[in-house]
């Protein structure tokens, strides 16, 4: 198992090398993971390549068994080659380049981009394929992240127009799936398609999905393009990863199509940042890490782990003490098996002077380090259980087609994808049941329950493979708007709503309403309980289905608001409002129940995940809490061995 820190020897002088990885090695560390952003130091001037930096860090590395994942530096390119080509850098919406000095400015498109990031890919994996302690290779750094997978300049729209002629052979037939004669937009050629660039009002919805999914293509031809070269270069003890950035679901690119060409998914775990007074809740980390485990069904590594606060310009919530260690024990009972730290020192210049580390600038191993020390020799005991397989009986469906069909129209102000994912996901994480987050593409059969949340794309296919798989006795949780949208980003013609999976849900829709921030309406379930619904409301009609909750207010006391239908063996609920966990915790306990999945009451804000016959136990809070029959002191972590009962 290989446990570490990211390290950047290039920012301190050559001469604190050796104490740096001695230090290193002090932590407990066998992997440091280097060289992803220093693509200048290994070709200074066009055509120059030298390694000679990294060679010593390697040689020093080795001496002390620590073994390196390298990255390749195409993440930021060096300021000669944005002078010598500056159509390389990406252009945003209303057309500014983005000027060289931050990073991740390049366009994905770019032939000249495409040319030189090939080639110092290429000699980089030339240079260490036969080094036996480079173990690993990362390619780029966080694609799409911090909005560079948006770009706007002329390469990209002469692309989309290749892309749109490739998808739709005739622009008649683009005309026509688009409903061009919409406000009279009929196009006599693709060249005259836009980019959705700021305009009057708003584009239209398929373009506006369409240049989001040539958007993704552009991101993974040039991750799939870097990947291949590395992978022709590399050694054959050397497979290949890149690290998946947290806002995957905000990205313009599908993550599973990125990964597909890669060995396994590595994560950057940064439950807080900049300018959060508090880390985001603890389900939403825990379905971060089911996330990521989804995109290759494989266990995966964390190669950024937040141990310091972190800020570019603005700083945020301090990790208090052992805060950090438990959030790492929590992405170990997820599926993470091997860790690195982020990073071994804070720099003391450059963009990310408030980014802190193990050690911070006044270079003492203090009460961070120790705590990675420590988290390192507890956790290594464990690495069997942490290399199983996770198999879980629950999974959240989602779909980037029908996450991009929402960002192109929000609908209701207050709507957010994450926080509806979350809605259905966190009743069942507060269970401690085991959830995977996958793409509705996958297999999904050998799964109890699926929870499909805010699916308004929903095509005939899938329609039918949850039609049968509620039939075959298992359960689906949809909410409001499914089944409202075909492919092109189109409404379903003479279809009444949830349109595909009406029967199935046993029920029908006729209005609907987008309630804005703030704004909720009441509900009451059928044995007399009150509570209220936020985001949306979808009034439903019973059309074989139970009703459970139902709408209160004036002129709806009849419509529904949560509904169950009974049909096969199995068992299909409709949540038609954005209720919340007094009403949805409940639920997913029957639904547990009803499965004999294995789940555990706990604490709020505390967790416990079942592995291979062991407990990994987290405590969120900052009090001392007990759980599963163990003391956890405020933030405390650990795993114990199952009792019998458990
Ligand atoms: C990550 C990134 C790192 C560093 C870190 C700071 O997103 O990969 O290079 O910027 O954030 O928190």
């Amino acid at each position: 198992m290989y446990v570490g820190v990211d390290y950047y020897p290039e920012h301190w002088p050559e001469n604190m090398l050796e104490k740096d990885l001695d230090g290193i090695k002090e932590l407990g560390a066998n992997m440091i993971r280097i060289g992803e952003f220093a693509w200048h130091l290994m070709e200074p001037e066009e055509g120059k390549f030298d390694f000679s930096f990294f060679d010593k860090v390697i040689e020093e590395a080795e001496k002390r068994d620590l073994s390196v994942m390298f990255g390749t530096p195409t993440a930021t390119f060096p300021a000669w080659l944005a002078a010598k080509h500056p159509s390389i850098l990406s252009k945003d919406e209303v057309g500014h380049v983005r000027a060289f000095g931050g990073r991740r400015q390049y366009c994905f498109n770019s032939p000249e981009y495409n040319r030189y990031a090939s080639k110092i890919t290429e000699e980089v994996v030339k240079h260490f394929a036969d080094e036996p302690a480079v173990v690993v290779w990362q390619i780029d750094n966080e694609f799409g992240h911090e909005g560079s997978d948006w770009c706007f300049c002329e390469h990209c729209h002469t692309g989309f127009h290749a892309f749109l002629k490739e998808k739709y052979k005739t622009v008649d037939e683009l005309n026509q799936r688009w409903g061009t004669i919409f406000w009279g937009q009929t196009y006599n050629s693709f060249s005259e398609i836009p980019m959705p660039v700021p305009t009057v009002t708003t584009h239209n919805p398929s373009l506006k999905l369409d240049y989001t999914r040539f958007r993704s293509a552009s991101v993974n031809q040039f991750a799939h393009k870097m990947t291949d070269i590395t992978r022709q270069h590399a050694g054959k003890h050397q497979p290949i990863t890149t690290n998946v950035s947290g806002g995957f679901f905000d990205k313009a690119f599908d993550h599973t199509e990125n990964v597909r060409v890669m060995d396994f998914v590595s994560y950057d775990n940064y439950p807080v940042w900049g300018g959060l007074t508090e880390p985001i809740p603890p389900a939403g980390i825990a379905m971060t890490h089911d996330f990521n485990r989804g995109l290759k069904d494989q266990n995966y590594w964390i190669v950024e782990e937040l141990m310091g606060a972190q800020g570019h310009n603005v700083i945020g919530y301090l990790p208090r003490p052992n805060q950090a260690k438990m959030w790492s024990y929590q992405a170990f009972a997820h599926g993470c098996t091997n860790m690195l730290y982020f990073r071994w020192r804070g720099m003391t210049k450059g963009a990310e002077q408030f980014c802190f580390g193990v050690v911070d600038q006044d270079n003492r191993y203090g009460r961070k380090f120790k705590e990675v020390q420590s988290l390192f020799s507890e956790i290594q005991p464990y690495e069997h259980v942490l290399n199983e397989k996770i198999t879980s009986d629950i999974a959240v469906l989602y779909d980037y087609d029908n996450i991009w069909s929402w960002k192109s129209q929000v609908q209701s102000a207050s709507f957010d994808f994450n926080a509806e994912l979350l809605r259905l996901y966190a009743p069942f994480y507060r269970h401690n049941a085991s959830i995977d987050v996958i793409p509705s593409d996958r297999d999904f059969e050998q799964y109890k329950v699926l929870l499909v949340p805010v699916m308004q794309i929903i095509d005939e296919e899938l329609a039918a493979k949850l039609k049968q798989f509620a039939e075959a006795g298992g359960t689906i949780i949809f909410s409001f708007r499914a089944g409202l949208k075909d492919r092109d980003n189109n409404i379903h013609f003479e279809k009444t709503l949830p349109g595909p999976v009406a029967e199935l849900a046993g029920i029908e829709i006729y209005e609907t309403e987008a309630l804005a921030a703030h704004q909720t309406v009441p509900v009451k379930s059928t044995d007399g309980q009150e509570s209220s619904g936020r985001v949306w409301r979808d009034l439903v009609t019973a059309k074989g289905a139970e009703v459970l909750w139902q709408y209160s207010d004036e002129f709806y006391q009849d419509q529904a608001a949560l509904t169950l239908n009974r049909t096969g063996k199995g068992n299909v609920y409709y949540l038609a409002t954005g209720l919340d966990a007094t009403v949805l915790e409940p639920l997913a306990l029957d639904v547990i129940k009803n499965h004999g999945i294995w789940h555990t009451e706990t604490p709020e804000g505390t967790e416990a995940v079942k592995r291979n016959g062991h407990l990994f136990l987290m405590n969120h809070t900052g009090s001392s809490q007990t759980v599963c029959g163990e003391t956890l002191a405020p933030f405390g972590s650990k795993v114990v061995k199952c009792k019998e009962e458990e």
